[in-house]
């Protein structure tokens, strides 16, 4: 749980020094980038988060001091890194001044370098504290903030609100909505809140299971039902007893398992495969489908029967198109959300930007939304994102005549592993240029090598 070493990066106008402690902090576990000017700092601290800056305050050009007096001005406190000061001969004033723009320690040159390991340690474990605090802070505002559900739109408010709502009843949900409206998300909202919240939510992708093997993935079979049960297996409604069940496109199933699905919400009971014995369930239903499922009853393709067992409770999720408002916040969101995760200062995107992602149409909805900027944040190389930054790479999608372009892509994975493969063959296979090449941390880039099994 304690992991002590963290990334930190050191400013020293002299050279040998700054090779000395650097090893030193490395030996220790510590990422180091090195800086030979205030400046040079400051451009990492433009790109790159740290956990700890030690600086030199007497440094030709730009003074330390006056280096950590411009990061109080334009970083956030939860942005700025924790600080160490050295100096030779500090004074007061100096000490004073420096301790009220929140530098944490000073270390008086000549120093033992066990000195600088020591605060180093420290400062990173004092970091990992406060992390852990906005983390926990973050997963309470999550409870209150709907489980992550981000949206300003009337539309969504209303969703909300009525999914909060229902929580509260057993009743049977069916929530439509194109691919990646949040279909899910509104499921599990539904679920935390409710009364059951502590008993398991199950989910199951009925598109992705072979219509042979789904009546038994639902229901459960006994030893010997069919060949090849030769075990006795219980199904998922079984499993989901006294929770709830997400059966996630419900628009796919065979007649037969809409029938055994519509006993189920009429009778609370069902048989497994080669049962003889019914078994009772207590289970809330919440269907998910991005098809018409009152036209597929009109086709003859979905049970009459059933669609008005599960559409007791309908919420419909509109396109993103159509509650543009969500765009900005959606963006803000999800800028926070990559930026945390890879480490990188990101501070938003610029006016042509969000103009752009304002006017395209999302067919991928809010999934799409995420991909990209999860893209453009991972491959930034400045903290403000540009509508170039954002239509880095893919495919191009049709502009809104006058607008800047997007081009989307749709698989950020490829693209992340691209980046990757291609950053650490330029960097001829070292992992701190690599890292540098991209502009992200060691840790960061130590995570998407782990993320993608790229040696
Ligand atoms: N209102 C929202 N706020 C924050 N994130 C959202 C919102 N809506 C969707 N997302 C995100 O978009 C992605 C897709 O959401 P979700 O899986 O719930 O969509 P879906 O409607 O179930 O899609 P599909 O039909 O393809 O299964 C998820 O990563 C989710 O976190
Ligand atoms: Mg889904």
């Amino acid at each position: 749980m304690t992991r002590t070493h963290g990334s930190i990066l050191l400013a020293d106008d002299e050279e040998k020094i700054l090779k000395r402690l650097g090893r030193a902090l490395r030996n220790e576990g510590h990422d180091v980038v090195e800086a030979v000017t205030a400046s040079k700092a400051q451009q990492h601290l433009n790109t790159q988060s740290f956990d700890l800056l030690v600086v030199d305050n007497v440094m030709p050009g730009m003074t330390g001091l006056e280096l950590v007096r411009e990061m109080a001005d334009t970083m956030t406190p939860a942005e700025r890194p924790q600080i160490v000061m050295m100096t030779a001969h500090g004074t007061t004033q100096l000490v004073r001044e420096a301790f009220k723009l929140g530098v944490e320690d000073f270390l008086e040159k000549p120093f033992e370098v066990e000195e600088l390991l020591a605060l180093a340690r420290r400062a990173v474990a004092r970091v990992r504290l406060q992390t852990e605090r906005q983390y926990l802070i973050s997963e309470r505002d999550a409870e209150f903030n709907h489980y992550g559900i981000v949206g300003r739109s009337r539309a969504m408010e209303e969703i909300i609100q009525r999914a909060e709502l229902v929580a509260q009843t057993k009743s049977t949900i069916l929530i439509t909505g194109e691919t990646g409206t949040g279909k899910e998300m509104v499921a599990r909202l539904i679920h935390n809140r409710s009364a059951q919240r502590d008993m398991p939510l199950i989910k199951v992708n009925c598109a992705a299971i072979p219509e042979t093997l789904l009546e038994s993935e639902l229901f459960g079979h006994v030893r010997g039902a069919f060949t090849g049960a030769s075990l006795t297996k219980r199904g998922k409604f079984a499993l989901a007893d006294g929770g709830s069940i997400l059966l996630d496109e419900i628009g796919t199933l065979s007649t037969g398992v809409q029938s055994k699905l519509l006993r189920v919400l009429q009778e609370r009971e069902f048989e497994p495969l080669g049962a003889e014995r019914t078994q009772q369930v207590d289970v809330r239903v919440i269907a998910a489908t991005n098809r018409d499922l009152r036209h597929m009853v009109s086709e003859g393709r979905f049970q009459e029967d059933l669609y008005y067992r599960l559409h007791v409770i309908p919420i419909e999720l509109p396109p993103l198109r159509e509650r543009r408002e969500d765009v900005p916040v959606l963006v803000d969101h999800f800028v926070a959300k990559h930026r945390l995760r890879t480490g990188k200062r990101i501070d938003g995107v610029d006016d042509d930007a969000a103009q752009a992602l304002q006017a395209y149409d999302w067919p991928g909805n809010v999934r799409e939304l995420e991909n990209t900027i999860e893209r453009a944040v991972v491959l930034a190389t400045t903290p403000v994102l540009t509508a170039a930054a954002i239509s880095l790479l893919g495919a191009a999608a049709a502009p809104t005549p006058g607008l800047p372009s997007l081009r989307l892509h749709h698989n950020i994975e490829w693209v992340e592993r691209e980046t990757m493969r291609r950053s650490l063959a330029q960097a001829g296979g070292g992992k701190k240029d690599a890292a540098d090449l991209m502009g992200i941390s060691q840790r960061a880039l130590s995570y998407y090598l782990a993320k993608y099994r790229v040696d």
